[in-house]
């Protein structure tokens, strides 16, 4: 099982936390770091809307404050019937925080979770490393 179920714990608690007055739509986001420390962050959104940060973005900058550099799981959650996945502007962020064994869960609102290696989310990526 690894670490899906606290994962899936505190992005829950990071979901009841989001600021999305505009959207209606709480996503939560937590990461597993190769140090074994865990984060989380929630979407946080802006009366000027282009400002909105994602969940997924918001429990890297906790990462990256902590000075822990690779994910190794990441998890993330919303509000919807549906499984989320996440925004093109995040798999690009995350992707400078992962390397090919990086492991994502993408949940649908009651915890049902889709298992995928992350490279396989963003084939031919941009990169600089
Ligand atoms: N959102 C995320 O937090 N992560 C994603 O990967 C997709 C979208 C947020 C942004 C905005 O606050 C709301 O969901 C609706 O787009």
């Amino acid at each position: 099982m690894g670490n899906k179920f606290r994962l899936l714990e505190l992005a829950k608690e990071a979901r009841e936390k989001a600021y999305s007055p505009y959207s209606q739509f709480r996503v939560g986001a937590s990461l597993f770091s190769k140090s074994g420390n865990f984060y989380s962050g929630c979407n946080v959104e802006n009366s000027s809307y282009g400002l909105t940060v994602c969940a997924e973005r918001n429990a890297i900058a906790q990462m990256v404050l902590c000075g822990d550099l690779l994910i190794k799981e990441i998890l993330i959650i919303s509000d919807s019937d549906n499984i989320i996945s996440p925004c093109g502007a995040c798999r690009q962020v995350i992707l400078e925080f992962a390397d090919q064994n990086t492991k994502i869960y993408m949940c649908n609102k009651e915890g049902i979770c889709k298992e995928s290696l992350f490279y396989k989310l963003l084939p031919e990526s941009f990169s600089l490393k």
